[in-house]
């Protein structure tokens, strides 16, 4: 049932139904266009464009609805153009004429734009808690390892030994950034566009004030051709999937590498990994690779809207039609990958001996040399110079930093006495990094503890919002 049939002499050419139809995607949108019908029908009321025995009819309709969109009992039909359109067929069925009274001083507009916000609001909390989720494996391994030397790296090269626990921690951080991301956008998006009509406002005496306010949003549009218009908030969610997809692509990327049988160090449990049709022997990280594949889809949906946006004039064009598919494809994504990449995490099991055989090598080592020179006054780059001569004697005769004499010692520099071999442990390299956010164990102790407490605060917060919201929705 098409919704614009009036002035028309002949019904939409097959193709032309094809390409317009947006039911089969926009129908998860079903449930808060419900909700926005409802607010809508209230000020339609209270301002007494509706009678009340009208109103109370369509309320119960819609109420029905609810229940029966949920429960599949109502769906769309292969002739329905879009959710819009799939729900008043619902409600005239119900209801005959009348059901079409809810039209009033609303267009499909206002609407799409107001239900795909309260969907996006919806989706990205519950992005937020998965992530959350996903926090929690990671501190949890990151404490598991958190006395266990690793070779730390650069460039994929040995660098300086660190704790392989605060190796695991920084993914915690990365991860904090986006849940920060997720709540600055929800105050930036909670914004009603409804009662923004096709794109001037309404004649009609209604009350956007109070509908934003049932919807749960902060405040009602300012600008009513800018609010039918505006998919800042999709391309800025886009962007935050992105940035989360990646973060998720490098951890990825990470337990490939330490699960080769070079590094050998991770051990994927057989829950999270998969076999080979033809080799036997093999057990490959699937979950790792689809996390780092999958990121790919997630940058290509922003762009896609992005260049959808871009040169669109105001204010709604059906062009805006083509910014739920990314999205609703880019929620699901993340959703589908945060799960597995947590229980990976979770299940992984690192080989504590082989990282610390591979922590000093490389001349990793060769750091605490300068650092020893400089506290004792010479300046750094000699300091450097000096150490980067350790280095090439070391490979020139195949010994390692500590296996120098203190005679070769003193002969690169007078200042390097016998007692620099006391630094070039692994244990002091990594007792030494006590600075805020080091690899010394008392600095990771307390990254750890503040990260735990900063994840139940920001876990807590987005609980409450996930409650207001689904009190909001009725459930
Ligand atoms: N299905 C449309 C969309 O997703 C709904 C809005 C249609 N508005 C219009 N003027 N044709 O954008």
């Amino acid at each position: 049932m098409a919704l614009w049939g009036g002035r028309f002499s002949q019904s939409p050419a097959e193709a032309v139904f094809a390409l317009s139809q947006s039911v089969q995607f926009d129908w998860r949108l079903a449930p808060y266009d419900l909700r926005s019908s409802l607010a809508h029908l209230s000020v339609l009321e209270s301002s007494g464009l509706l009678d009340k025995k009208v109103a109370a009819a369509i309320r119960k309709a819609l109420e029905e609805l609810v229940a029966e969109v949920a429960s599949g009992k109502f769906t769309y039909l292969a002739t329905d153009e879009d959710v819009h359109s799939a729900l008043e067929r619902g409600l005239t069925k119900k209801l005959g004429e009348i059901g079409g009274a809810l039209r009033a001083g609303r267009s499909r507009n206002d609407q799409v734009a107001t239900d795909l916000r309260l969907y996006a609001m919806d989706a990205m909390i519950s992005i937020a808690l998965s992530i959350a989720e996903l926090q929690e494996a990671l501190i949890a391994k990151a404490t598991e390892y958190s006395d266990a030397p690793a070779p730390g790296f650069t460039h994929l090269q040995h660098a300086q030994p660190v704790l392989f626990g605060h190796e695991i921690a920084k993914h915690v951080h990365a991860f904090a950034r986006d849940l920060d991301r997720i709540q600055d956008w929800l105050t930036r998006t909670s914004v009603s566009p409804l009662g923004s009509g096709a794109l001037a406002g309404s004649s009609l005496p209604l009350a956007p004030e109070v509908t934003a306010k049932v919807l749960g949003f902060t405040s009602s549009a300012a600008n009513s051709i800018d609010a039918v218009s505006d998919r800042d908030f999709v391309a800025e969610a886009l962007f935050i999937l992105s940035m989360v997809g990646v973060h998720l692509s490098r951890i990825g990327e990470e337990w490939c590498i330490w699960s080769t049988t070079e590094f050998g160090w991770a051990r994927v449990s057989d829950a999270y990994s998969t076999g080979s049709s033809i080799m036997p022997q093999k057990k490959n990280p699937d979950m790792a690779e689809l996390a780092r594949g999958k990121s790919g889809r997630l940058i290509g949906n922003l762009t896609g809207v992005l260049a959808m946006l871009k040169g669109l004039p105001f204010a709604y064009n059906r062009d805006l039609q083509e910014d739920k598919e990314p999205l609703f494809d880019s929620i699901d994504t993340v959703l589908l990958v945060l799960p597995a990449v947590t229980g990976m995490v979770a299940t992984t099991e690192f080989d504590r001996e082989k990282m610390a055989l591979a922590a000093p090598l490389g001349f990793s080592l060769a750091t605490e040399i300068a650092d020893y020179l400089v506290r004792a006054h010479i300046p750094f780059s000699q300091a450097h110079e000096a150490a980067g001569k350790c280095v090439a004697l070391c490979e020139s005769s195949g010994r390692q930093l500590h296996q120098l004499t203190d005679d070769e010692f003193a002969k690169i520099h007078p200042a390097l006495k016998g007692d620099v071999r006391d630094v070039l442990t692994v244990q002091g390299a990594l007792a030494s990094r006590t600075t805020r956010g080091g690899t010394a164990p008392s600095a990771l102790a307390q990254q750890l503890s503040e990260a735990k407490s900063s994840l139940e605060k920001t876990r807590s917060e987005f609980t409450a919002a996930a409650k207001a919201f689904s009190t909001m929705m009725g459930a």
